[in-house]
């Protein structure tokens, strides 16, 4: 079984995946960590990207690895985000990381997070959950991740949804039969028990 959870950044997407994972003993891939290590091992070493996309060994367990080294903090950096959105939009890179992400959730029981995971990664998922929230809530949540000031969270996150929803290559938006929640002033135990209870129910269909 395959639970996909898209949708913007900052909408809770780790945390009610990570959640959702540890209730049904169901794997979880955060693909973010993939695109995220391609960014930072171009930052660190420069190269073509679609080619360091393809060479690069991620590990995305409960910690990420790049090329066998933990960079689980590392990839959270802003310099990365950044980066990591732009290389997002490049059609070979996005080619080479599906190969791997098709790999992953091609056995065994998954929650798999990001963007495009309903609609590109696995459109046969036996459920699909497009998870939003406002952009003032998504900005907060993130702001007190990081530790950063709201309203440059805010400012830089509109550049990433747009670019993440206008780009030509898998741009994020709903499966047709993606079921939308808003997790704006929702505690994540409560989006957590739904989606849970949205598993089960797909599980006796
Ligand atoms: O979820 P995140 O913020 O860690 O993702 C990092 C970047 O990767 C983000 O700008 C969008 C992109 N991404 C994507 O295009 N497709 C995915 N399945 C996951 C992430």
């Amino acid at each position: 079984m395959v639970v996909a959870i898209d949708g913007p950044a900052g909408a809770g997407k780790s945390t009610v995946g990570r959640g959702v994972a540890r209730a049904l003993g169901y794997r979880y891939l955060d693909s973010g960590a993939l695109y995220r290590a391609v960014a930072l091992a171009l930052i660190e070493d420069g190269g073509a990207p679609a080619e360091r996309a393809r060479a690069a060994r991620v590990d995305v367990g409960d910690r990420v690895k790049l090329d066998g080294r933990d960079v689980t903090e590392l990839i959270r950096g802003p310099e990365v985000s950044e980066l990591a959105s732009k290389i997002a939009s490049m059609g070979e890179v996005r080619e080479a990381l599906l190969v791997r992400q098709r790999e992953l959730v091609a056995d065994g029981d998954w929650v798999a997070e990001g963007r495009d995971i309903g609609t590109v990664v696995a459109p046969e998922a036996e459920l699909k959950i497009f998870l939003t929230a406002s952009p003032e809530a998504r900005a907060h949540r993130r702001a007190q991740e990081l530790g950063a000031d709201w309203r440059t969270v805010l400012h830089d996150q509109a550049i990433r949804d747009a670019q993440d929803s206008e780009r030509a290559h898998s741009p994020l938006r709903p499966a047709p039969d993606a079921i939308e929640l808003d997790s704006t002033d929702r505690p994540a135990e409560d989006v957590i028990a739904q989606v849970v209870g949205l598993v089960r129910e797909a599980q006796r269909r």
